[in-house]
């Protein structure tokens, strides 16, 4: 697949795995937009994927923020005449128990990672039909989609939400062959879970659960979006793919 005339926009750009996203795909010589709420970080990115002989631009965006990424898209735009592929990374996680959680952390994490998907999901792919070529959309859900877990039930759901949004945009957008698809990482070491990985005796016991034991990377990601996004996967859209060295086999 030959990436040098496409333009990417990645958002979470700024750290884990919509890092590595963004510089596998600058690797391949695709124009990356690295977008992020975090706008230093996402410099570094773009700093990195300069280093690798790629062709970057840094954007701020908070993307649970519909004016936000109606600006960020409008800049992206603006920079590469049109977009070629979305992956939507951008995303937080929060522990709370059930009956604990409150209104305002359910509303933080449900804001940033469904409705911030949604919106960048809308604005894009309304650019992609503008533009009338076509494109890729990734989402990153999660395995917790799919597993409870009773002290993130709110990021369960936001990502659960993910799926179903994925489906209902891939027939909508069908018709201007805009393909829309998942992807639901396992346990990946990124910033985001660093401390959690990192309690003693956490590894051990979740490598039990995941049967080609070890814990993921950040390039593991990376590369199953750059096949999701490529015409090798031209037939493939509504469906969510795994990436968790087989945890859900065993969970
Ligand atoms: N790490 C894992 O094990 C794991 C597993 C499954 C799914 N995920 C999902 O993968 C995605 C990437 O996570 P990661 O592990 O690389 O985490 P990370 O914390 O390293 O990166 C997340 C990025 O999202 C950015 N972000 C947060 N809020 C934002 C906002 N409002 N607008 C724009 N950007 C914002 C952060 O600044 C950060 O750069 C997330 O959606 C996460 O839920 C992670």
């Amino acid at each position: 697949m030959d990436w040098t005339k496409a333009s990417v926009l990645v958002t979470g750009a700024a750290s884990g795995m919509g890092r590595a996203i963004a510089l596998a795909f600058a690797r391949e010589g695709a124009f990356v937009c690295a977008a992020d709420v975090n706008l230093g970080a996402a410099e570094a990115t773009v700093d990195a994927a300069l280093q690798v002989g790629g062709r970057a631009l840094a954007l701020e965006v908070d993307v649970a923020r519909r004016f936000s990424v109606a600006a960020m898209v409008e800049r992206a735009v603006a920079a590469c005449g049109r977009l070629d592929v979305l992956v939507n990374c951008a995303g937080v996680i929060g522990y709370m128990p059930a009956l604990e959680l409150t209104e305002a952390e359910w509303d933080r994490v449900l804001d940033i990672n469904l409705k911030g998907t949604f919106w960048c999901c809308q604005i894009v792919g309304a650019a992609m039909v503008a533009s009338g070529t076509g494109g890729a959309i990734v989402n990153v859900s999660s395995i917790s989609a799919e597993l409870p877990e009773p002290d993130c039930v709110h990021y369960g759901v936001s990502k659960a939400g993910i799926a179903h949004l994925t489906k209902s945009l891939a027939v909508a957008l069908a018709p201007h062959r805009i393909r829309v698809v998942a992807l639901a990482p396992g346990t990946i070491r990124t910033p985001m879970n660093a401390d959690v990985l990192d309690e003693p005796g956490f590894i051990e016991g979740r490598l039990k659960v995941i049967p080609l034991r070890r814990i993921g990377v950040p390039e593991d990601v990376a590369g199953a979006v750059l096949f999701l996004a490529s015409d090798h996967a031209a037939y493939v859209t509504g469906s969510t793919l795994l990436v968790d060295g087989g945890t859900t086999l065993l969970r």
